[in-house]
C-alpha cells in the first residue's frame, strides 16, 4: 500500500549504487519536486552517490537549470542509459568529458526494455538499430571511451540478423500523474501525455524495486474511475503531493492547458504563421510531400514547423498527426511542448506507441539532419561537441513508408534571405553538413536502400533522394548555382537525376498559404497504397 511522504522523505528511499528510472519527455511529465528533493540531499549530505540514471527523452530546455539537468552532478551519477540526451546541457558535457559513463539507445527499445523488465524477461529482440551506431559493429550505443558494457548483442534468428537489448534491473522508478487517491492508484487526467508513467512503474515493481510518485492532488478512494488509472496503487510505494510550481503541466511555459488533454478545443485558425526564412523554405517542401489520409510523424527541431505549415495551408485535417510518447490527432506542438498536441483525437502510452510505428503504422515521417553523407547515412544523434542522442529516429526511420530528412547545407553561420521566388545565400556556414561519412550512423542508407521504404533529404537549396545507386539530387532552388552552392558546399558528389527541376517557386514568396491543398488533396496516398 502506498505511503504518503514528502519529497525529502522519498528522496531517502534512492540509495548509493542504485538504477533510477525517471518519467518525462522534453517538458512533460517530468517529477520535478523530487528532482528539486534529490538534487538537495545531495548537495547537502554527499548521498546518494554512483546512481544509474535511466530515461526515455530528455527533460529540460536545453538551458535551464531544472528537470533532469539537476541531476548533472559529479558523484551523483556514475552512468546513464537513455533513449535521448539532446536539452540536458551539463549531463551532456559531463558526457563529453568522461565524467559518466554514457549511452544511448532508441527511445522505442527503452520503452519496450521496460515493459520486458516488467515482466522478469532477460530483454528485447528486434530490428531496430541494425546497421546504426547502437549496432555492436558500430559503437554498441557507447558514447565516451569509459563506457564499456555490452547493451546490445547481434544476434541471428531463421538465418535474419537482429539486435538483443539486454535487461537491466530498476531500483527506484519516479514518474508523475495527477490524482493520487487514498490506497495509491493514480491517474493522469491533467497531463499532456500518456507516457511511460506505467511501464516505468511496474520496471521498478519487477526489479523489486521502489515505486516513487509526484501528483497534484490526493481524492478519496473510490473517486477514480477505475478507467481513469494509469498507474494502480498495488504498484506504488510512495506518494509525493506536489507543490503546485513543481507539478506545473509544461514547467516555465504553462502551469495547464486544457486543450492538450482533451478538456477543451481550441480554434485552430489561431495558430501564428511562420516567417518566411530558409527555415521555414524547407518547412514548405517538406509539406509538399503530405499526402491525405496520411499518419504521420513530425520530428524535433525543424520538422515542427512543418505541422505549423500544414495549419497555414488549411491542411491539419488532411492527415494524422502522431507524437511518439503517444498522441494521435490534433496538431503537434513544438520547443518546451514538443510531445503534445492541441485538439488531440487519443493517447496511447509511450510504449504502445512505439509498438504502433515499429510494426508500420507511420506513412510519413519528417524529421531532422545534423550530417548526412555519401551512402544516404544521417546523423542527428552525436556532432562535434553535441550528444542529441536518436530519441525515436531510429525506430521512425526503419519502419515508416516515407522518411524525409530536413536540414540546411551547412551550419554554424549561415545566413540566407528568401525574397522575390529566390533564395539568397548571404553567408555559408563553416560547418558542410552533407559529409563524406557521418560521425555517428544514426540512419542507415545500407539498411534504407533495401527496406523498401523511400528516403528524401529536403534543404533550402537542393532536395535529394535515396535511390538504388546512391544518394541523387533530384531538385535545386530558384536563384542557387548547382556548381557553387550545391556542389561545392558538399564533401562528395551526389548522382544527377536525369529530371533535375527547381523547387516550386511559391516556396520562396511571402504569400501565405502558397495554395498546395487542392494539389495535395488530389494525390492518392501511395504510401498506403489506396
Ligand atoms: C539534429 C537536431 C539537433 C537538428 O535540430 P534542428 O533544429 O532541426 O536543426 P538546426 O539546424 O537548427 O540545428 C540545431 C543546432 O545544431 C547545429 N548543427 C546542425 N548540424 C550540425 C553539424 N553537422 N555540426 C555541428 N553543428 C550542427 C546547428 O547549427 C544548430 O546550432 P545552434 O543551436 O547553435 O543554432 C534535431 O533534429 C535532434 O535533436 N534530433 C535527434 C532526435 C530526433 O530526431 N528524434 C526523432 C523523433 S523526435
Amino acid at each position: 500500500m502506498a505511503i504518503f511522504m514528502s519529497a525529502g522523505e522519498a528522496a531517502n528511499l534512492i540509495k548509493s549504487g542504485d538504477t533510477v528510472g525517471i518519467s518525462g519527455f522534453v517538458g512533460m511529465g517530468h517529477p520535478e519536486e523530487l528532482s528539486k528533493a534529490v538534487e538537495k540531499r545531495f548537495l547537502e549530505t554527499g548521498e546518494p552517490r554512483d546512481l544509474m540514471l535511466t530515461f526515455g527523452a530528455s527533460q529540460n530546455d536545453g538551458k535551464s537549470n531544472w528537470g533532469l539537468n539537476r541531476w548533472a552532478k559529479e558523484g551523483l551519477l556514475k552512468k546513464v542509459v537513455s533513449g535521448h540526451w539532446g536539452l540536458q546541457p551539463d549531463m551532456i558535457k559531463m558526457a563529453v568529458a568522461n565524467k559518466i559513463e554514457a549511452y544511448n539507445l532508441p527511445q522505442g527499445v527503452m520503452m519496450h526494455l521496460y515493459r520486458a523488465i516488467a515482466g522478469k524477461k532477460p530483454g528485447i529482440v528486434t530490428h531496430v538499430g541494425l546497421k546504426t551506431f547502437v549496432d555492436p559493429r558500430e559503437t554498441c550505443g557507447r558514447l565516451n571511451s569509459i563506457s564499456h558494457d555490452e547493451y546490445v548483442r547481434l544476434m541471428e534468428i531463421d538465418g535474419k540478423e537482429y539486435l538483443f537489448y539486454k535487461s537491466f534491473p530498476i531500483d527506484v522508478a519516479i514518474v508523475r500523474g495527477t490524482s493520487a487517491d487514498e490506497k495509491g492508484n493514480i491517474s493522469i487526467e491533467k497531463e499532456g501525455i500518456s507516457l511511460e508513467f506505467l511501464a516505468l512503474a511496474l520496471a521498478a515493481r519487477g526489479s523489486g524495486g521502489k515505486v516513487i510518485v509526484q501528483v497534484e492532488r490526493v481524492v478519496q478512494s473510490g473517486t477514480l474511475h477505475p478507467m481513469m488509472v494509469k498507474v494502480p496503487g498495488v504498484a506504488v510505494d510512495a506518494v509525493v503531493v506536489a507543490r503546485p510550481e513543481n507539478h506545473w503541466q509544461i514547467p516555465m511555459a504553462t502551469p495547464f492547458n486544457p486543450s492538450l488533454c482533451g478538456v477543451t478545443r481550441v480554434p485552430l485558425n489561431s495558430v501564428a504563421p511562420l516567417p518566411l526564412n530558409e527555415r521555414k523554405v524547407i518547412c514548405r517542401r517538406a509539406a509538399m510531400e503530405l499526402v491525405p489520409d496520411a499518419v504521420v510523424n513530425m520530428g524535433i527541431g525543424m520538422p515542427e514547423g512543418v505541422g505549423v505549415v500544414s495549419a497555414e495551408e488549411s491542411m491539419s485535417h488532411i492527415m494524422t498527426m502522431t507524437v511518439e510518447p503517444g498522441v494521435v490527432g490534433g496538431v503537434p506542438m513544438g520547443g518546451l511542448y514538443f510531445g503534445t498536441a492541441v485538439n488531440p483525437e487519443a493517447m496511447i502510452d509511450h510504449p504502445n506507441m512505439f509498438d504502433f510505428y515499429d510494426g508500420g503504422g507511420l506513412d510519413l515521417a519528417i524529421l531532422g539532419m545534423a550530417e548526412m553523407d555519401r551512402f544516404g547515412n544521417v546523423n542527428v544523434s552525436k556532432f562535434g561537441p553535441r550528444i542529441a542522442g536518436a530519441g525515436g529516429f531510429i525506430n521512425i526511420t526503419q519502419s515508416a513508408k516515407k522518411v524525409i530528412f530536413c536540414g540546411h547545407m551547412t551550419a554554424g553561420g549561415f545566413k540566407a534571405e528568401v525574397r522575390d521566388g529566390k533564395l539568397h545565400i548571404l553567408q555559408e556556414g563553416k560547418i558542410k553538413k552533407m559529409v563524406r561519412k557521418v560521425e555517428h550512423i544514426t540512419f542507415s542508407g545500407d539498411y534504407g536502400r533495401t527496406s523498401g521504404q523511400t528516403f528524401m533529404y529536403v534543404t533550402e537549396r537542393a532536395v535529394f533522394e535515396l535511390g538504388p545507386e546512391g544518394v541523387t539530387l533530384v531538385e535545386i532552388a530558384p536563384g542557387v548555382d548547382l556548381e557553387n552552392d550545391v556542389f561545392a558546399q558538399m564533401e562528395f558528389r551526389p548522382l544527377i537525376s536525369p529530371h533535375l527541376k527547381e523547387m516550386d517557386e511559391r516556396i520562396f514568396h511571402e504569400k501565405t498559404p502558397m495554395g498546395i491543398k487542392d494539389e495535395i488533396l488530389s494525390k492518392k496516398n501511395v504510401v498506403q497504397g489506396a
